[in-house]
């Protein structure tokens, strides 16, 4: 056994890091902070140095395959990969330098799994250098290491491109796709970053492939952040492209004898749609994008098989601004193209349009807050879009898709055996009535698989051009995508998730449930209050109401689930930008299923779910008749319960500036005198579940007394306990802040009781919602 003299005995990993770290990079920069040089897992980069330590290393095959997965996900995520990897043993005062760039090969593969395990079968090369950092010697030379900046430049391919461009738009804020994946090919010579990197020079090595065919599948994602939103390009998965041709297949068969036929893509993107399509059938297609990059591809990929491409060839001006002069799908010399109007003019011609087109939705919340609400409304300003609203109404007139939905009959499609098959949210034909056509066949598919990370129904849906208006409700098959892994790789397939309908909806809760009854203008004063239920002076929308018999104001917008928490509020006073009612004395308990449905999204995550269930007033004359009847009067109890349990109910008790106390009626907090809710539900027969509920909810308002922040002078309801009395404290370690709560039993319960009354929700609520069509 070799003798080492040198020996610390340090038993935790992390601690023995943390002192190596604070020796050392005070040497390497004195603003370098140990938090600084630790993320993505690894234990620390430190210039061009990537570290990784062990108490002991005993094989260093493991720990550098270990440190080679670590700089495999640097290179996918677009970080520079450190020149050097030095492996650390630190209860030896050993480190071992390898060179990144002898593993460049490996550092490129894609790994699944947790870095650290199955590490054993690697085989490395014999190491650059031993640094014995017990001594001076070694010490001297490890400073130098930390020190140096060099880095080794990695290829670019389908697995970091998307990573490095992301990183190239957030270092050059106006940067545009050109400038990142230009190439020397066609009319527009633009050379990008990653066949002449002058800005990632330092990291990344030049792109050779001449064309960008490789990024087919990514090309929405490369887009730079001043067209993603304008172009909405979020790509088909190509196992649900392949699946959606059953439908096209179905349209071709409808195509009566004699007649020719065309496909038409409008918003191709680089030809997801087709890639799986016969020559046959690619005879027959005419596609086109307004992107140029995706023009490109599409090109090379299609020109010489399908049918036409708009434009056919790149002229010198087809270049305008990253996109393709006469391409645009919303501009009238697109409408008039004379090659596609050739085939609309023919009566002997089928027309078969088979399209996913961009999902853009400006009014969104996301798009407001992202500052893009204005920039991505310039699709309105489009030719179909102001012909679009002189023939429809309402919503309809936001989403850029609908305007691809609407323009396909309008302009293209004119015998009854013509067809649209076309990728959409449900909402155009569920709530939005944008169309009222013979539904064929369709499917819905998940969100999560169109490069997005959001679960929800988008329905592929086979339109035959025929009319039918008295068309109530279609069932679909639900087919998910699975990844499972086999022997180390990813294998994808498809989950069958049963058979969904898809109901119209007629009626908005606002349309029949809204309370709109007309009060004395003197009553028009007060307060109005924001989201948190706290009261909001600035951008008002609504007067504020305070009547002798109002207790507060619920919000329950929009018939979808798309904003669930801004569509959803139960306040004491109005809320500042309106959109719901002003809730009375004499019927808040017939209101309480409406703020129960609004929470249906958060307590059913389910992909199937969302986008497709909607709330509806469609129900309500068999409401009011059971309510008047007295059948209904438990179940309003039941939704009573949920509600002054749920934390989005943010009713909570204060003085407002205009010097009144703000009840809240809604709670079960007694101490200060019964409430309205507490009232009622006195009258209420409970089951063993819901005494449960109440004696946890009991607990909670006992331990939340003790608290420091405790006014007696008020009753709290669930959510004010939460936010004004379940105090925590943040700890900042390792870049990551850590909520330590102050009264863990409080908070612990109110967890639990968040838990029960899910159930109790799903439960005891949940299907009456449906029974009434507050849920469709
Ligand atoms: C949702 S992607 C679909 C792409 C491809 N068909 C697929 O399914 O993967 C929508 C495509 O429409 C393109 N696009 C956006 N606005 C357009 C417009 N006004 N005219 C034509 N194409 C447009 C986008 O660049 C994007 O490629």
């Amino acid at each position: 056994m070799a003798e080492n003299t040198f020996y610390q005995d340090y038993e935790n990993e992390l601690t023995a890091q943390v002192c190596f770290l604070e020796q050392y990079l005070p040497m390497v920069d004195q603003n370098l902070k140990v938090d600084d040089v630790q993320n993505d897992y690894n234990d620390g980069v430190v210039n061009g140095n990537i570290l990784e330590f062990k108490l002991i290393i005993n094989n260093l095959n493991a720990v550098l395959f270990q440190t080679i997965k670590y700089l495999s996900v640097r290179r996918i995520k677009g970080k520079p990969v450190p020149a050097n990897i030095i492996l650390i043993s630190v209860n030896e005062g050993k480190a071992y330098l390898y060179h990144s760039n002898d593993y460049l090969n490996d550092i490129e593969k894609v790994y699944v799994g947790a870095a650290s395990k199955d590490n054993d079968s690697f085989s490395a090369k014999q190491y650059v250098e031993q640094i014995d950092y017990s001594k001076m010697k070694g010490q001297n030379r490890m400073i130098q290491l930390l020190r140096s900046k060099k880095y080794t430049k990695i290829n670019i391919d389908e697995n970091c491109i998307v990573g490095w461009a992301n990183r190239f738009y957030e270092d050059n804020k106006s940067a545009t796709k050109a400038e990142f994946i230009g190439d020397e090919t066609g009319k527009t010579r633009i050379v990008g970053e990653i066949r002449n990197p002058t800005k990632l020079r330092d990291y990344i090595l030049r792109y050779e492939g001449k064309s960008n065919k490789k990024f087919r599948y990514l090309m929405d994602k490369l887009n730079d952040d001043l067209h993603k939103k304008d172009l909405g390009a979020f790509y088909t998965d190509p196992m649900y492209a392949e699946k959606s041709l059953e439908l096209v297949r179905e349209a071709i068969n409808r195509v009566p004898e004699g007649n020719d036929y065309i496909i038409l893509d409008r918003c191709a993107g680089t030809g997801n749609l087709e890639q799986f399509m016969t020559d046959e059938e690619l005879s027959h297609v005419i596609v086109s994008t307004y992107e140029y990059y995706e023009y490109k591809v599409l090109m090379e990929n299609y020109s010489d098989k399908v049918r036409s491409i708009i434009p056919p060839v790149e002229s010198n001006d087809t270049f305008f601004g990253g996109m393709v002069r006469g391409a645009n799908a919303l501009e009238k010399n697109y409408i008039e193209n004379e090659i596609i109007m050739s085939y609309v003019n023919d009566e002997k011609c089928t027309i078969i349009v088979f399209e996913n087109p961009p999902y853009s939705e400006s009014t969104s919340a996301e798009h407001q807050r992202k500052g893009h609400g204005k920039k991505s409304s310039e699709w309105k300003k489009s030719h179909v879009a102001l012909e679009m609203k002189k023939h429809i109404k309402g919503k309809g007139l936001n989403d850029m898709g609908n305007a691809f939905i609407w323009s396909a009959f309008h302009y293209y499609l004119r015998q009854p055996t013509d067809s649209l098959i076309v990728y959409s949210p449900v909402k155009y034909w569920k709530a939005q009535g944008l169309i009222a056509k013979r539904f064929v066949r369709g499917f819905a598919f998940n969100r999560r698989h169109f490069h997005t990370n959001i679960g929800a129904t988008i329905m592929v849906a086979y339109w035959a051009n025929e009319d039918q208006p008295e068309l109530d409700e279609f069932s679909i098959q639900a087919i998910d995508i699975v990844e499972k892994k086999v022997d180390g790789k990813i294998l994808r397939e498809f989950v069958d998730c049963g058979m969904v309908t898809v109901k119209k909806l007629h009626k908005t809760y606002s349309e029949v449930y809204y309370d709109k009854r007309k009060v004395d203008d003197k009553y028009k004063v007060g307060i109005l209050c924001g989201l948190n239920g706290k009261e909001k002076a600035s951008n008002i929308r609504i007067k504020p109401l305070t009547h002798p018999n109002v207790i507060g104001y619920m919000v329950a917008h929009s018939s979808g689930f798309d904003n669930p928490d801004l569509d959803s509020s139960l306040l004491v006073a109005g809320r500042y930008d309106g959109n719901g009612f002003y809730l009375f004395k004499d019927n808040f308990l017939e209101k309480m299923p409406l703020f129960a449905a609004t929470r249906f999204y958060k307590y059913n995550r389910e992909w199937t779910n969302r986008g497709r269930i909607m709330k509806s007033g469609d129900g309500s004359e068999r409401f009011f008749k059971d309510l008047r009847a007295g059948k209904l009067d438990g179940f309003l109890l039941k939704c009573l319960l949920f509600t002054v349990l749920e934390p989005q109910n943010h009713m909570r008790e204060f003085e407002g500036s205009d010097g009144k106390d703000y009840k809240n009626q809604l709670c079960l907090d007694t101490t200060n005198g019964n409430t309205l809710a507490s009232k009622a539900l006195k009258t209420m027969k409970m089951s063993e579940e819901e005494k449960e509920l109440l004696t946890l909810w009991e607990k909670i308002l006992a331990e939340a007394k003790v608290t420091k922040n405790y006014n007696p002078s008020i009753n709290y309801g669930l959510f004010q306990i939460k936010d004004e009395l379940d105090t925590f404290n943040v700890i900042q370690k390792n870049r990551k802040s850590t909520k330590v709560y102050e009264y863990k039993d409080l908070h612990g319960d109110i967890a639990t009781l968040s838990k029960r009354v899910k159930l109790y929700y799903l439960k005891e609520i949940v299907p009456t919602l449906f029974e009434y069509e507050f849920l469709k």
